[in-house]
């Protein structure tokens, strides 16, 4: 199995990190046996799979629901499973309830919150001091949509100084990788030369050290894509050809075949 060790050492070798999302057993299959590095069992699964609008009213309970699933189907993947909003910011003791309950009760490897805030920071080396690996996630951060929209962050001179003391900051306190959403690449490429752990990118370019991308973007089963995802399947389209195709043959009497 891949571990944080080996994502270290594939930094320093310039070795890509191919990173999905997964949200249930087939899906997850799927990836690990085509040979990705890490899967994330990301709370974006409240939008895909929940049809939520956005990530905020994604419950614990509901990732461990889907962890559990996830984590069957995978042999050799690292797991990493997102801490859902307001499992992890009201208390140190809360966030390692939480991210206790991930590793305990699913077998992920890994949590992953979000945010570059003092009191994240705090929470990071909390957790990690107690064995828990973390992930972080700066830039845009979906869950806090209300406050920050879904725009693009680190814009400014001074709006990409705080991402970059952010990231600093999140390495200092543990984290084994961090997740960079929708910032500019140069900003990506700059944190990405300054920290030792991989960073992972998402809408920041091509010079992180490994690609993100919501497996469901990619595959053309969501309803929209943001403006950074890449379509490489069209399965919203396929889907409803081969149901329309079943309910021809079945109203025609043309299925099953034979007397
Ligand atoms: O929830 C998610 O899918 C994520 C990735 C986009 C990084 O957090
Ligand atoms: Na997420």
């Amino acid at each position: 199995m891949v571990n944080i060790q080996q994502l270290k050492q594939w930094k320093q070798q310039g070795r890509p990190l191919v990173v999905l999302t997964a949200w249930d057993y087939a899906i997850a299959q799927l990836l690990d046996a085509a040979g990705v590095d890490i899967i994330l069992v990301g709370d974006s699964l409240g939008m895909v799979t929940l049809g939520y609008e956005t990530t905020l009213p994604v419950t614990l309970d509901e990732m461990l629901h889907h962890a559990k699933a996830v984590r069957r189907g995978v042999k050799q993947a690292f797991v990493v499973c997102d801490l859902p909003f307001l499992s992890y910011q009201e208390s140190l003791q809360q966030a390692m309830h939480s991210a206790g309950r991930v590793l305990k009760e699913t077998g992920a490897q890994a949590v992953k919150l979000e945010g570059g805030h003092p009191a994240i920071a705090q929470t990071v080396a909390y957790l990690t001091a107690a064995g828990i690996p973390v992930m972080g996630h700066v830039g845009l951060t979906p869950q806090s949509v209300h406050l920050l929209g879904y725009r693009q962050q680190g814009k400014t001179e001074a709006a990409a100084e705080r991402i970059l003391a952010e990231a600093i900051a999140l390495e200092q306190a543990g984290v084994f990788a961090l997740v960079l959403e929708h910032i500019p690449a140069d900003l990506a490429r700059k944190i990405t030369q300054t920290l030792t752990i991989p960073t992972i990118g998402i809408g920041a370019g091509v010079d992180c050290d490994g690609q993100v991308l919501v497996t469901a973007d990619l595959l053309g089963l969501s309803e929209r894509q943001p403006p950074f995802a890449k379509v490489y399947a069209n399965l919203r389209q396929m889907i409803t050809q081969a149901v329309q195709d079943y309910s021809h043959d079945v109203r025609e009497r043309q299925f099953p075949e034979g007397k």
